[in-house]
């Protein structure tokens, strides 16, 4: 048996882990596992490298992917679909493990309807599919995120300022909040509650009038002023133009927000945009942990033929979910959530 693997989309922490578990694993089996390069360009353009127990030792240690990604979109190729089959028949390859997130899983889910033998693992920094508690990659990336945040409360405070921090996030606010509570973020802006600048404001003066000499401000990238305002309506974007599945690039909130609270509050203010730091570096502990189970589920979906499924983890188990049912459904941060964790802390 040959079992082909690829990573799609943006990279992040715990896609070693997965691929090192499917190889050690699909050793054990007596299968080839082949590393398609650069997600599914590399199944497009047939190029691949076969992965032996040697080349994936210790890789669950380290970020990124040793099979490099790319946000390549079969189905606006030319003849994309006639050509992955092309290659699969080329290589003999039995199997296919899609290690991604949405948009890569939707690509997986579409060939697995065309016939194709495929499962898939879930992967995104953003923890925004449904079918799933948590996806590896969100854990480190929370975990920067703080760490950022506990940096930036001590020059905060010594220069008695406020920091506007974004976080990454398209359209799901989970690494904001979650780092923005543990990272003690006085404020947390997210894409799912649309804020009030002025009430921000005037939470950020009330501090100062309480004697708290600074703030920070955590934003998700995706986040916007509600519905009315006359101040950031859209989301904002690095540029107008969109990937080959249709996303927009975000990225800038921060420095609007500091410009405008400056503005409003004659308060000194700096910005601050995590970007990709949040999906580069190790896996933490948790993400190698839940990577390695992922990998090992896919390998065992494989071996009983349970094509067209997904790993998922629901509470501490890991299962199986169909792949149709695990892509276009967006997990939000639910309103309720969001007003029992932050408000008790909201302006303190
Ligand atoms: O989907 C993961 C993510 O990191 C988002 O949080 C972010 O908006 C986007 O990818 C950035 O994409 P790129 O790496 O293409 O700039």
């Amino acid at each position: 048996m040959r079992v082909g693997i690829l990573t799609g989309g943006g990279d992040c922490p715990g896609l070693n882990a997965v691929i090192r578990a499917i190889t050690v694993q699909g050793k054990r089996e007596g299968w080839q596992i082949i590393g398609f390069k650069n997600g599914w360009a590399g199944v497009l353009e047939n190029k691949w490298e076969e992965l032996t127990e040697d080349k994936v030792e210790d890789i669950h240690r380290e970020g990124g992917t040793i099979l490099y990604t790319s946000r390549t979109n079969p189905f606006k190729e030319e003849n994309g679909l006639q050509r992955i089959k092309d290659t699969l028949k080329e290589t003999k390859v039995d199997a296919l493990v899609a290690i991604g997130g949405d948009d890569t899983l939707g690509v997986a889910n579409k060939l697995y309807q065309e016939g194709i033998k495929i499962v898939g693992v879930p992967k995104t920094i953003d923890n925004d599919l449904s079918a799933t508690d948590y996806t590896f990659g969100f854990d480190s990336a929370v975990n920067v995120a703080i760490e950022a945040m506990d940096r930036l409360h001590t020059t905060a405070k010594s220069h008695n300022r406020v920091i506007v921090v974004e976080v990454m996030g398209r359209h799901a606010g989970w690494i904001t909040l979650e780092a923005g509570i543990g990272g003690g973020a006085h404020i947390i802006l997210i894409p799912e509650v649309p804020f009030d600048i002025e009430e921000v404001c005037q939470i950020l003066i009330k501090r100062k009038d309480e004697g708290k000499s600074y703030s920070i401000v955590a934003v998700a990238e995706g986040a916007k002023a509600a519905k009315g305002s006359k101040f950031l309506t859209r989301e904002v974007t690095r540029e107008e133009k969109t990937d080959a599945f249709g996303n927009i690039l975000l990225g800038g909130i921060a420095k609007v927000l500091e410009k405008e609270i400056a503005k409003r509050t004659g308060f000194e203010t700096r910005s601050m945009i995590l970007g990709h730091i949040q999906r580069g570096g190790r896996p933490s502990a948790f993400d190698r942990f839940l990577a390695t189970r992922f990998g090992l589920k896919a390998g065992e979906l494989v071996k009983e033929e349970k094509f067209g499924q997904m790993a998922s983890l629901r509470g501490t188990d890991i299962i199986s979910v169909p792949l149709k049912e695990a892509v276009g459904k967006r997990k939000e941060v639910p309103l309720k959530l969001y007003q029992e964790i932050v408000k008790p802390f909201w302006g303190r």
